[in-house]
């Protein structure tokens, strides 16, 4: 069964009392503490914190969301605040490799919808999911700031422009070894 990816809220209320100490690794904390160093207030340095966290770990559990918010001197809630906001924070487990999707009018009106279906039907999964083998999350995205070069997607952070079917089944080959090309 692949996975989705569900809204994620944090209960205030039932907050545990964590020791970052206890979560996060020193490497982790060395690396939050340098960017805590560059700002004159802790919160400052919740996204910093966040992509940390999650070059390690993948994804943001409520243990490290926990965690940080700790050592930052926030409420989870306010944590939670800025890890949703921002999407490239991901507050569910996601695969090896994200791929964002640009669905906004550009790239909607630049056969976005051939794009959409190929690397669904290629996959086996909708949007929200990671496929079977944990590979590949699939995510829409609103406008990557490519417009006159749509559709496009992110890649693991990496900005992949001029789709067509044949590029996107390129690139998956690359990211499975060929199993789903
Ligand atoms: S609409 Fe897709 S990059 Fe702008």
């Amino acid at each position: 069964m692949s996975s989705v990816i569900p809204i994620k809220q944090v209960d205030l209320a039932s907050q545990p009392e964590v020791d970052y100490r206890e979560v996060l690794s020193d490497k982790e904390i060395a690396a939050i503490e340098h960017e805590c160093a560059l700002y004159e207030i802790r919160p400052a340095a919740a996204i910093d914190a966040l992509q940390i966290v999650q070059r390690e770990r993948r994804w943001i559990s409520d243990q490290s969301l926990y965690a940080i918010a700790n050592m930052l001197g926030m409420s989870a809630t306010e944590l939670e605040g800025v890890a949703t906001f921002y999407n490239l924070i991901y507050r569910h487990p996601v695969g090896e490799h994200v791929i964002h999707l640009c669905n906004s009018v550009s790239c909607w009106l630049n056969d976005y919808q051939t794009i959409a279906a190929h690397l669904c039907k290629t996959l086996k999964i909708e949007f929200g999911e990671t496929s079977q083998d944990g590979k590949i999350t699939l995510l829409p995205n609103v406008c990557l700031g490519c417009c006159d070069k749509g559709p496009a997607m992110m890649l693991d952070g990496e900005l992949v422009e001029n789709l067509d079917v044949e590029a996107i089944d390129k690139l998956l080959h690359g990211l499975s070894g060929g199993d789903n090309a």
